[in-house]
């Protein structure tokens, strides 16, 4: 479906050593437009730091970042912003006392003029952030509750309706649903439906490997810093997605990489 479009973001030979672990190997990663891509590997396989490099939270050793054809370099998540790549991080970096519209609108609150003081605009705020939830179909009650009294999941809603807000081309998401409910994974799966239905590039990264099959339309599986294999959701399993996971003898054979005898490098 997405196959004739050029590339959104092109990552290629992207490095990063924290001594003495080299983190990331000289990995690649691409994504076209409206696209998922669901990213998975054990802990420890590289899938946050490589999305921070895209998102411009860490600065790589090596290695190139093209989005939609132009090379950039970031050198903070601000520069990432502003090429519209926003990243929803695992800890989700919300204010837990601060309400629902003040953390969606945290550092750009609406403000207006009263005989030259500038004063915080609460009732646009929150009609902005009213719409704003709308338009995602995110369902909470009252924007003026503090998001420390929200449930996991409308919590999670809240990150992603703040990062989507910022118009993203692409929207990074480290573990969306690993603390969720039933009914709250499926909540934050039909709003990665929504945003990439509109466009955006979506990267998930997830252990809920059935999820994968149900949002995304390809999979990349890194190990110990390196890719190891790329898949289209309908040419593979979950099955096969385990062993790729776990057994790097058979996902370096099947990806055509050296190593294939298991012998770690
Ligand atoms: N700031 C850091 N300093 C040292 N090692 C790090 C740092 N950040 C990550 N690592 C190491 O890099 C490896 C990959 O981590 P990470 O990208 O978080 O993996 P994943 O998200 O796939 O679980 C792990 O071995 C982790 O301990
Ligand atoms: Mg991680």
């Amino acid at each position: 479906m997405t196959d004739s479009l050029p590339y959104r973001v092109r990552m290629t030979g992207i490095s990063k050593r924290y001594h003495p672990i080299q983190v990331l190997d000289d990995v690649s990663l691409t994504l076209k437009p409206g696209e998922v891509l669901g990213l998975v590997g054990d802990n420890g396989a590289g899938k946050s730091t490589l999305s921070k490099v895209l998102s411009g939270a860490i600065i790589p050793d090596a290695g190139s970042i093209e989005i939609d054809g132009e090379v950039v370099s970031f050198a903070s998540p601000a520069d990432a912003r502003a090429a519209r790549v926003e990243m929803v991080y695992q800890d989700l970096s919300l204010c837990d006392t601060v309400d629902v519209a003040g953390n969606l609108f945290l550092g750009r609150e609406p403000r207006r003029r009263i005989a030259g003081l500038s004063f915080l605009d609460k009732a646009r705020m929150h009609a902005e952030a009213r719409a704003m939830l709308d338009r995602l179909g995110i369902v909470i009650a009252d924007t003026r509750l503090k998001v420390e009294n929200l449930s996991g999941g409308q919590r999670q809603s809240i990150a992603i309706g703040r990062a989507a807000s910022f118009d993203p081309r692409v929207l990074i998401m480290d573990e969306p649903t690993a603390a969720l409910a039933v009914a709250e994974v499926e909540a934050v799966l039909d709003l990665i439906r929504a945003v990439s239905a509109r466009g955006v590039s979506v990267i998930l990264i997830t252990h809920r490997l059935q999820d994968l099959f149900l949002v995304c339309d390809r999979i990349q599986v890194m190990y110990e810093g390196r890719n190891v294999a790329e898949r289209h959701v309908s040419e593979t399993s979950i099955e096969e997605v385990v062993n790729l996971i776990v057994g790097r003898k058979f996902a370096a054979r099947s990806a055509g990489a050296a190593g294939s005898t298991g012998v770690p490098a």
